[in-house]
């Protein structure tokens, strides 16, 4: 059972991508959406969240936890990996920063997130440690969030935030932007489209379900294990319309959706 949290609906982009490489493989996903956002929110604040969400994966059988959001990654994947050594734990910052590195060739970068996400400069110096030549460029995007919750992931008012958010990134040349926030791949066309051709667009998710199928893969007794466990199960911290709408969007398909307080 793989266990995957995000502060809300973002996370289940995370989801859809390790399902696509893993669909045998049952999750439990929590969606933190009654404290959300954590974007603005203190590293000990979210530090505490994500340690409550582990512990209800951890009270439903998952030994596996993928922190799929960026927020959460950033300034609390370190603190729950020393918490729950048993646990092996997977973030989207640290596969993120290697799937920059992978593919940059002009070894100039550029990196959106959350106003958490990009102060911390965690993604900066994942980036780095990889490869020092790599120049990062970074730039929060707190709008971005609001305007796929509110599905203005089509509208021309979008694109024209996406400009002046982008200005910048665009004048330093980068060959490869990352969306290290959860709700971004929700805007790849617009935010690709603003950046042009010449740079290439990655999510922070795709990366890390390559990862995990092929540590999966060296233990498929484990996998066989927990494809006769069950189905995937959906929990969040305060269910509406709106989450099921969005849920529905992003992994295509209607899903059971448990509210559960922690
Ligand atoms: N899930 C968050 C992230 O990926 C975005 C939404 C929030 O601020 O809670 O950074």
């Amino acid at each position: 059972m793989i266990g995957i949290f995000d502060s809300g609906v973002g996370g289940l982009t995370v989801v859809k991508e390790i399902k696509k490489l893993l669909p045998d493989v049952p999750i439990v996903y929590f969606g933190d959406t009654a404290r959300l956002p954590y974007g603005n929110k203190s590293r000990e604040t979210i530090q505490k969240y994500s340690a409550e969400i582990v512990d209800f994966l951890k009270s439903k059988g998952c030994r596996t936890i993928v922190v799929a959001c960026n927020t959460a990654s950033a300034l609390a994947a370190d603190y729950i990996r020393e918490k729950y050594p048993d646990l092996k734990i997977y973030d989207v910052v640290s596969t993120g920063a290697e799937a920059v590195a992978e593919t940059t060739k002009s070894k100039k970068v550029g990196v959106i997130g959350t106003t958490a996400t990009i102060n911390s400069s965690v993604y900066k110096k994942k980036i780095t440690e990889l490869d020092s030549n790599i120049e990062v460029f970074t730039k929060a995007c707190p709008l971005f969030v609001h305007l796929v919750e509110e599905n203005w992931t089509r509208r021309p008012e979008t694109r024209k935030i996406a400009r002046t958010y982008l200005r910048d990134l665009k004048l330093k040349k980068i060959d490869t932007l990352l969306l290290g926030c959860t709700h971004y791949p929700l805007l790849e066309k617009i935010i690709s489209g603003v950046m042009g051709r010449r740079t290439k667009v990655i999510a922070s998710g795709e990366k890390l379900a390559e990862e995990l199928k092929k540590n999966l893969d060296k233990r498929p007794a484990r996998i066989a294990t927990r494809s006769v466990a069950g189905g995937d199960e959906y929990f969040v911290s305060d269910l509406t319309e709106h989450f099921e709408r969005l849920a529905e969007k992003i992994l295509g398909k209607k899903a059971k959706i448990e509210k559960i307080m922690l």
